[in-house]
């Protein structure tokens, strides 16, 4: 049985740690986020949150991904996440997944939705293993590529969270 690491910290986003997050983007996305796009979300949208997740490694905090999601009336839209390459394969996505699902259940949310790419593995398999479902597509919805997007939606948020990782509220 491997024994996963565990997250030092996950703590909201500030506009500090725009650098970090900005690399982690563009190793991550074909079509990252724009500073401004961060800036915009950060001071100016109340809709959203952000969060990052941190380790400690030689004695100070690293940011190795981040999560953000939009919470709209009683919906929690997963804007964006990524793990840095190299802290991949972890549990470090599961568990800033987890985490802001609980913080939006927390809120009020009662369903979460997205969309991820139709090719992109990793991310459909982790939102499966949350109880995702795919109740549809958005044809050509990437820009780079033409890609299809699949969107995907958490019902039962709670019952469903809670049975990932011991987690529960
Ligand atoms: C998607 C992403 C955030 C997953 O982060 P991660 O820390 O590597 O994922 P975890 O180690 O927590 O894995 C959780 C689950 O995801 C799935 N998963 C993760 N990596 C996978 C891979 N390479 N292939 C298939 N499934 C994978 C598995 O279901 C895994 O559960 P398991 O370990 O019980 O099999 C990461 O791959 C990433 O940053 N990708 C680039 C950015 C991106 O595509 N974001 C999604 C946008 S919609």
């Amino acid at each position: 049985m491997s024994v996963r690491p565990s997250i030092a910290s996950i703590r909201e986003m500030t506009e500090a740690d725009l650098p970090t997050v900005l690399k982690i983007d563009r190793l991550s996305f074909p079509i990252p986020w724009s500073e401004n796009t961060y800036r915009f979300e950060l001071r100016d949208n109340n809709a959203a949150r952000l969060n990052v997740a941190e380790v400690l490694e030689n004695g100070s905090m690293r940011i190795i991904g981040y999560v953000g999601f939009w919470f709209i009336v009683d919906e929690a839209h997963i804007s964006t996440i990524a793990v840095h390459p190299l802290f991949r394969g972890q549990g470090f996505g599961e568990q800033l997944l987890q985490n802001a699902l609980i913080e939006a259940l927390m809120r009020g949310a009662q369903v979460a939705t997205l969309e991820v790419r139709v090719t992109n593995e990793a991310a459909v398999n982790l939102y499966k293993k949350f109880g995702f479902e795919v109740i549809g597509e958005r044809q050509r919805y990437y820009r780079d590529n033409n890609e299809d997007a699949l969107i995907m939606i958490l019902n039962d948020m709670n019952g469903k969270i809670s049975g990932i990782r011991g987690g529960g509220v």
